[in-house]
Order: C-alpha cells, then structure tokens, then sequence
C-alpha cells in the first residue's frame, strides 16, 4: 500500500504523540506494554485504544496479545513520523507519486521549495548484517534493527549527496529525518529506459562525473545502468547509500565492479569501443 499523504496530514496530535512514543519505547521492547505507553503518552485507557486502533488501520502499528497485550511500530508509522517531521519544517509541503520501489527504498515526488524526491530507505534485517560488519558500535534499537539500519542507510546517502553536489552531477540533498531524505527532483529517466543520441559522449559524462566522485573520496557501490538518470540534457548519478571510500578493505574489487557495470552496459547496448581498464585508469588516475 503506497504512503497517502491525508493520513498523515489528518494524524491527530495524539496519534503523533503515540507514534512518537512507540519509537522511543521500541529501544526497549520487543512489544511495547500498554501500560508503559499509556504511562508514556499520558492518555487515557480509552483514548489510546481508540488513537492505537485508527494507527493500526493505517498499517502504522502492530498489536500482539501474547505474551501480553503489547504494540510495535512497523514501517508506515516511521514513514509516517518521518514525513511529519519534514513538512513540519516546510522541506516538503506535497507528496505526489510514488517513482519507484525497490529493494531497499521506495521513492516519491513531492514538493517543496521546488520539485523534490522523497527516497524512503527500507532496510531489513539481512542488509543490517552488512551494517553491523562494518560498524563497531551497536545500535540502540536492539529488537529493531530495521529502525536503525534503515536511518543509517538514509544518512549514508545523505552525506555523499552533501560532499558531491556542486562538484558532481548528483540530486541536492535538501532534509532528512530518520529513514527519509529529501532531495531535488530530476526531470529524466534511469539510462536503462532511454535511448540515446550520444552515448559516447554520456559514457564520457558519467566516467568524468565516477572520476570526480573518486577524487573526493567517494565510491558508489551499485553503479550500474538503473542509477543514471538522464535528462536531455546531462546525466545524473543516484542512488548513494552504499558508497565506500577509497581506503576500505574492498574499494578496488567495488570500484572495479562499478566500472565493469558501466562499460558492460554501453558495450551491450551501444557498442561503444571502450574498455574497463582504460576505464579504471582515468578514474584514478
Ligand atoms: N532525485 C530524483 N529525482 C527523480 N527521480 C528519482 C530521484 N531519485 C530517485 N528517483 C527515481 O526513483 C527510482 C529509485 O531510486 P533509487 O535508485 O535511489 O532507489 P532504489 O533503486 O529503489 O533503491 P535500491 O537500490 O535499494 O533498490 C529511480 O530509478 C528513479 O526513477
Ligand atoms: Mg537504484
């Protein structure tokens, strides 16, 4: 069910109020006792079953009654409480279609001071592994791994954005809020589904642009055909969360896979005489 902007825009402050509450509560619960949210949010017996029954409708809670009567926030509710924060704020003042889903975000135009893009990043337990590896810190929200690792995505992406744009073609971050971040709209498409007039000089663009990137200490990670966009006029790179820098353990073997990616695909398509070693040699070079 994709996220409808009037729920959220009609959540009564009890509703944000009981959301708001859960995620606090979910650092210590696996299912949050009724009531310790009753305490938490000071509402009524009453008035939190209706609040968390509107909220469960929604899809933005889970109730459980074994091995008590307990509650959990599920993905729509952080969406929710993610969306709220930044229109609250006036980053995004319309939500409008959904872009694109994919396996670990799902993405929407809005509005905002201008055009943006809405990328809520949505990673499961089995992408938190990788985090976990990767961090020495454990997360806070040790029965929900979920909230955690779908922030850390969000802020991965948001912070190659805010060293990149100015200096590469990439989105302009605008906001972000735990699992949401904001950036501006490009009016074109994945490279997949154009046909290109000038491919030459697009690869050309794109190898400048992983050059560039390289240069100040950014590596993509899933560099590929699907996270071009262009637009008639330049292309764009997106698409940032997992982006390693230059010295982790395995930058050469993912800036190799990044480059085999990209040449594969105008090789494929395009025919172009190009190859992945010469390719790579400008890149660092
Ligand atoms: N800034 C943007 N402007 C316009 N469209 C965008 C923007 N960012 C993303 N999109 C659209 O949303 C789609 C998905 O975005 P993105 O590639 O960032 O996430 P994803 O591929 O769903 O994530 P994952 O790689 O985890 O599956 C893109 O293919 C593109 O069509
Ligand atoms: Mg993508």
């Amino acid at each position: 069910m994709p996220i409808d902007a009037d729920d959220i825009r009609e959540l009564h402050r009890f509703e944000i109020k009981t959301l708001l509450a859960l995620e606090r509560l979910m650092k210590r619960y696996r299912w949050v006792p009724e009531d310790v949210l009753r305490r938490r949010t000071g509402l009524s017996a009453s008035e939190l079953e209706y609040r968390l029954g509107h909220l469960m409708n929604l899809d933005m809670v889970k109730s459980s009654s074994v091995p008590y009567k307990g509650y959990q926030l599920v993905f729509r509710g952080f969406d929710a409480l993610a969306l709220h924060a930044v229109s609250r704020k006036g980053s995004v003042t319309a939500l409008g279609c959904q872009l694109g889903v994919g396996k670990e975000a799902v993405v929407y135009e809005g509005m905002g001071l201008g055009p943006v893009a809405l990328k809520f990043h949505r990673v499961g337990q089995q992408s938190f592994q990788t985090v976990r590896r990767s961090r020495t810190y454990m997360p806070e929200y040790r029965h929900f791994p979920w909230i955690f690792a779908s922030s850390f995505s969000a802020r991965q992406e948001y912070d190659a954005l805010h060293a990149l744009h100015g200096e590469i073609a990439v989105p302009v971050p605008v906001d972000i809020n735990r699992n949401l971040i904001v950036m501006t709209y490009i009016h074109g498409c994945p490279v997949v589904q154009a046909t290109l007039e000038n491919p030459a000089d697009v690869f050309e663009e794109v190898v400048e642009n992983v050059r560039g990137a390289y240069a100040l200490g950014y590596i993509h990670g899933d560099l590929s055909e699907f996270n071009v966009m262009v637009d008639g006029k330049q292309a764009w790179i997106i698409d940032w969360p997992q982006w390693v820098a230059p010295a982790h353990p395995s930058a050469d073997e993912i800036l190799l896979r990044d480059v085999t990616n990209l040449c594969t695909y105008f090789i494929r398509k395009y025919h172009l005489d190009i190859s992945v070693e010469e390719t790579l040699e400008r890149v660092v070079g």
